[in-house]
């Protein structure tokens, strides 16, 4: 594969994950670039490149490399979690389509109430770092309680840490001791989902989904299978997107000020403005299954490249002035790819819309106007490369 230019800096370095798009403007208009490379990776960053490899999905897709059989029962007997995953995650069409329909029940009783304190603190005068915690916390929890999971709080940190050490290992293969604490997560994760599934309390939502995907036919495991998912995906996504809005909120003053004006204004549209200026998804992996043309360029089986969602989320050839927060963008269903697409659409959107279109108002009572970001303290952890995890960003708040 050529055409893959040298990234100036490294896709890991803080600063690029903070403001990644000073080292790609120039890029999004040569013809002889069809992305960058870091690390040894190659990235795709453009807008209509992701839509091409997304909808290419029978050439190009997110199963593991090419292996042979005895590959493969190799990875398998090292990361057997993992490879269950491969097996069971988000697999069956049927089985993501009833997760689905429980997300929306889901979402029908959830409580979102205990976040008021967390945003509440922010009118106490000081800096302000101990929200990160629990706004990591309080989402996985209230899902649980919607859906009738049994947990307590040190539960919730178990699999705050395990949802952590996946994302690390996500799409690391080569990094032996990060892809064995994910599989070590995962397989607790596994473990706990398959008990709930097997001995959920009758009148919750989790005992109705169990009796649904074995009425319509499907294996325990697919079910089981959709829970994992959504216990490990639910902590950080809307953690850090989460804090990635806030910092945006107080970068963009004049622009938020006419939310917070009228918090009436906040919809969909407003939340998907936010998550396209920035949010937890960094770079996921494709491997090329079928030789495929993308730019003209060829891809070969065998190829393996990233999507770099930034990158996409803030393509100058697509969207104008890319980095101004604008409320008045419309988005449909087929002008983005912010929850990606196809077969890998994003089964927590409709969660991310709801928590956010609830909390961005209730952030916007507390967090006074005069409070700042302490950019030069904000720290990203590590050198994966799926997500990044914000381990602080501190927010300043002047005596009133
Ligand atoms: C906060 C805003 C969110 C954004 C911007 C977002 C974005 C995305 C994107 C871009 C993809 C496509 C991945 C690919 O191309 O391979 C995706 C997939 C996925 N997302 Fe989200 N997501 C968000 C929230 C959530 C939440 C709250 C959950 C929790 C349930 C979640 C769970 C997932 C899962 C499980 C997949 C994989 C789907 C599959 O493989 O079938 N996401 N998301």
């Amino acid at each position: 594969m050529n055409a893959f230019v040298p990234l100036e800096t490294s896709i890991f370095a803080p600063d690029f994950t903070l403001d990644p798009y000073p080292w790609l403007e120039d890029l999004y208009y040569r013809d002889d670039v069809l992305g960058f490379s870091s690390e040894g990776m190659n990235f795709c960053f453009r807008y209509q490149d992701c839509r091409d490899l997304i909808s290419a999905h029978k050439n190009v897709s997110r199963e593991p490399p090419d292996t042979s059989d005895s590959d493969m029962a190799a990875f398998a007997e090292k990361y057997p979690a993992r490879a269950w995953g491969f097996q069971y995650l988000l697999t069956d069409m049927k089985a993501k389509a009833i997760l689905a329909r429980f997300i929306q029940e889901m979402l029908n009783r959830i409580s979102l109430e205990q976040f008021k304190s967390v945003f509440q603190s922010f009118e106490k005068p000081g800096v302000h770092s101990e929200y990160l915690r629990d706004l990591s916390h309080l989402p996985m929890k209230s899902i649980m309680q919607a859906w009738g999971f049994r947990y307590d709080d040190k539960l919730i940190d178990d699999h705050y840490e395990y949802s952590v050490a996946l994302v690390k290992s996500f799409d690391n293969y080569g990094e032996d001791s990060l892809m064995a604490a994910g599989d070590a997560g995962m397989a607790e994760n596994i473990r706990y989902c398959r008990e709930q599934f097997n001995s959920a309390e009758p009148g919750t939502l989790l005992h109705d989904f169990a009796r649904e995907i074995r009425a319509s036919g499907i294996e325990d495991d697919y079910g089981v299978g959709c829970l994992v998912s959504l216990v490990q995906s639910t902590p950080n996504t809307l953690s850090i997107s989460n804090t990635l809005m806030l910092r945006n909120m107080l970068r963009y003053r004049d622009k938020v000020s006419v939310l917070r004006e009228d918090p009436s204004l906040v919809c969909a549209d407003v939340i998907t403005e936010f998550l396209r200026r920035d949010n937890h998804v960094k770079a996921l992996a494709r491997q090329v299954h079928d030789d495929f043309k993308l730019r003209g360029s060829a891809l070969r089986r065998g190829d393996s490249l990233y999507i770099f969602y930034p990158g996409v989320n803030l393509d100058p050839t697509h969207w104008d002035n890319p980095l101004e927060l604008s409320f008045d963008r419309q988005f449909t269903h087929d002008n983005h790819n912010i929850f990606g697409g196809s077969r890998y659409s994003c089964i927590g959107s409709r969660i991310a819309l709801k928590y956010f279109s609830e909390l961005v108002p209730l952030i916007l009572e507390y967090l006074p106007v005069t409070a700042e970001v302490s950019s030069e303290d904000i720290r990203v952890e590590g050198d994966w490369i799926t997500e990044r995890v914000i381990t602080n960003l501190p927010i300043l708040v002047p005596e009133h």
